[in-house]
């Protein structure tokens, strides 16, 4: 089987590698075919997103990414948000669970933030009007607001999960937000089996912060689901054990929560837990089960043994150190 890897910038080829190795130890036979993107790219190709890695995308339809970086305040635009939009990426799937041996203040965290990708705050819709005037637009359609809610709760329906919380700030942003909720309802009537919650997005976040056990589903426009996906991933040990999915009607792309981390990239510190759990969910996509779970449970096992344990982690250990312990514990 073919899938692209792009290995991305700063800590994305130390982590896509380690990921590799264990992919490889599962026994699932994959034929990577790499492909560029970030400031990698920008030397090589000349631009951040080279046309030849979106082609590679279509031609293979699935996809595992590093993190790339993004210039801020200027040069290019995010190459995330444009390979997003470009294959119409629509929905970010990331499930955050509690997970054994690491310590958190709460136990029993199992939840999923299922985003909305293409549109919103990140539509990248912004413009000077005059000096020290800048307008962003904010875009929220029907179709788009439609499928995502349909996702979260097809979602739902599939992992045998019971409640779907729409988060908007639908009382400021009485348009945008307005429709969205509008949308949330109508789809929620098509799944009365599973149970349909509104909430203010700040009230959510409250609530994450008192009790993060009480939410399953959380369904949500762009740029809040950016926030809340770090915000989650601290609640269950941080940006470097939490996975994720951007996924479309045509393709998906596999990638961690995290970015290109330049503070530890190239010295061997990073933390592969995250990408190495978004290449189980890619293998369950493709049809590999056995395989995702058998990772799923030999990262468990690794946590829960607590040797070679990056620094993020509590650990000592290095990158390498908790591949290997990953692997160990997959073939024993
Ligand atoms: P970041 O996620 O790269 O780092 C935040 C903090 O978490 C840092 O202290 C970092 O060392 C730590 N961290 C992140 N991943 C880790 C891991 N696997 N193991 C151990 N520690 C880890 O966020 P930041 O610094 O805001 O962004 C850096 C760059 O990454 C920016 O250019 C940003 O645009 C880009 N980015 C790219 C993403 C993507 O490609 N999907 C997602 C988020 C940010």
């Amino acid at each position: 089987m073919q899938i692209v890897l792009i290995p991305g910038d700063g800590i994305g080829p130390e982590v896509t590698a380690a990921c590799c190795r264990v992919v490889a130890a599962a026994g699932v036979d994959i034929d990577w075919v790499p492909a560029d993107a970030g400031l990698g790219a920008v030397e090589k190709h000349g631009e951040p997103l080279p046309d030849v890695t979106l082609e590679l995308i279509r031609k293979h339809r699935v996809a595992l990414k590093g993190p790339c970086t993004t210039p801020v305040g200027k040069g290019f635009r995010s190459i995330n948000v444009r390979l997003r939009k470009d294959l119409d990426l629509y929905a970010s799937v990331r499930p955050v669970n509690s997970l054994p041996g690491v310590k958190t203040p709460y136990e029993n965290v199992d939840l999923v933030v299922v985003r909305e990708n293409t549109e919103g705050l990140y539509a990248g819709l912004e413009h000077q009007i005059v000096p020290g005037i800048i307008e962003s637009l904010r875009v929220i359609t029907k179709p788009a607001c439609e499928r995502i809610v349909r996702y979260a709760f097809e979602h739902a329906r599939h992992a045998g999960r019971h409640r779907v919380t729409f988060c908007h700030k639908a009382d400021v942003m009485r348009l945008t937000d307005g429709l969205f909720l509008e949308c949330a309802r109508s789809v929620a009537d098509e799944f009365p089996f599973i149970a349909f919650e509104e909430k203010p997005i700040d009230n959510v976040c409250l609530d994450l912060a008192l009790d993060p056990t009480r939410y399953d589903v959380l369904v949500m426009e762009n740029l809040f689901g950016d926030v809340i996906s770090d915000l989650c991933a601290g609640l269950v040990g941080g940006l470097g054990v939490v996975p994720g999915a951007n996924l479309g009607s045509r393709y998906a792309v596999f990638e961690a929560v995290h970015g290109s981390a330049p503070d530890i990239a190239g010295q061997g510190k990073a933390n592969p837990i995250a990408v190495v759990r978004s290449a189980a969910m890619m293998l369950d996509h493709v049809g590999e089960r056995a395989a995702a779970v058998r990772i799923e449970r030999a990262v468990v096992k690794t946590l829960q043994a607590g040797v070679g344990l990056t620094r993020d982690l509590g650990g000592t250990g290095n990158t390498d150190s908790i591949t290997s312990e990953i692997i160990k514990h997959l073939v024993a």
